[in-house]
């Protein structure tokens, strides 16, 4: 079942749209199947992976407003491992079209669970706001992962997004776990980027990713040709920090689902201690 992965953070800007894209093309190099679901009513995403998405009768729009099947919206991309739900422009007057809707927080979670199987990581790109479609993101996602551009007001407006996440956790999804504070567009030559590296990482500690996203030409030049970075120019810094960040989270995965088993295994060691504690209880008192 694939990891759910929400990129959000009400600030605009801060790059979550770069690591949406880049960080679903860098699972899908590693041969990840990967799902980009773009619930932005900007579609940025989606232009980005040269999705045409004003052409198109059948998006995240049809599929969350309407009845359409979600599988029907999805696209794939250029890269054989990546497929993409895109947004539309429509997606802006969504979140007054669902407000009486029942359960309308929980419209995504239900719409992507007949397709979730199919893939190892689902990423999805929000808006910049905490409105009802990131709240939708936040709902259906295991974890949340929070870009934070390097700059001066760095960590304004962290505080009310932690604040939305353990209101989500309490009403909408207990499992919603942060995945990591990314820093973005870090500039090595500036001495403000290292003051807010040294800052974000005094407050938020391990939440941080290892990984940081350097300022590269190449990241904000590839959503004009509609590729991602990787694809774009494979040996830029860009590219390898993304493939970074893709690796550090593969190999959390790889110990969370280690640690699941070992858990189970303990259990079936702790069963099996309990059993034969059983049974040598039953024979001294078959002896007694
Ligand atoms: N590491 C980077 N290096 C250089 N430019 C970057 C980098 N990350 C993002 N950008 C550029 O900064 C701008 C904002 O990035 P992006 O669109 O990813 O942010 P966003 O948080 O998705 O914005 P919005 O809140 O509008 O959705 C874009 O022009 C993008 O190309
Ligand atoms: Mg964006």
């Amino acid at each position: 079942m694939a990891r759910v992965i929400a990129v959000a953070n009400q600030k605009g800007g801060v790059g979550k749209t770069t690591t949406a894209v880049n960080l679903s093309a860098s699972f899908a190099a590693a041969e990840q199947p990967t799902l980009l679901i773009d619930i932005d009513p900007q579609a940025n995403a989606s232009n980005g992976l040269g999705i045409r998405t004003r052409e198109l009768d059948k998006t995240i729009y049809e599929a969350l407003v309407g009845t359409l099947p979600v599988a029907e919206a999805v696209v794939h991309s250029e890269m054989p491992y990546l497929d993409v739900l895109p947004s539309h422009i429509n997606l802006v007057g969504a979140e007054i079209e669902i407000v009486d809707v029942k359960n309308r927080e929980r419209l995504l979670a239900e719409r992507i669970n007949s397709i979730r199987h199919k893939y190892k990581f689902v990423v999805i790109d929000c808006p910049p706001s905490l409105g009802l479609l990131t709240l939708n993101a936040l709902t259906a996602a295991d974890s949340i992962l929070v870009p934070v551009q390097c700059e001066y007001y760095a960590l304004e407006g962290l505080g009310q997004l932690l604040n939305t996440i353990s209101i989500v956790r309490k009403h909408l999804n207990p499992r919603l776990e942060i995945e990591g504070v990314l820093l973005t567009m870090y500039d090595n030559r500036l001495r403000l980027s290292n003051q807010v590296v040294q800052e974000v990482t005094r407050h938020l500690g391990e939440k941080v990713c290892k990984t940081i996203i350097g300022r590269n030409v190449r990241l904000a030049e590839a959503p004009s040709h509609g590729k991602p970075v990787i694809l774009y120019d494979a040996l830029s810094i860009g590219a390898k920090h993304y493939l970074d960040l893709a690796n550090e989270i593969l190999e959390r995965e790889k110990v969370r689902q280690n640690g699941a088993s070992a858990s189970v295994e303990s259990s079936i060691e702790a069963a099996s201690q309990v059993a034969s504690a059983v049974a040598s209880a039953m024979t001294q008192e078959e002896k007694k």
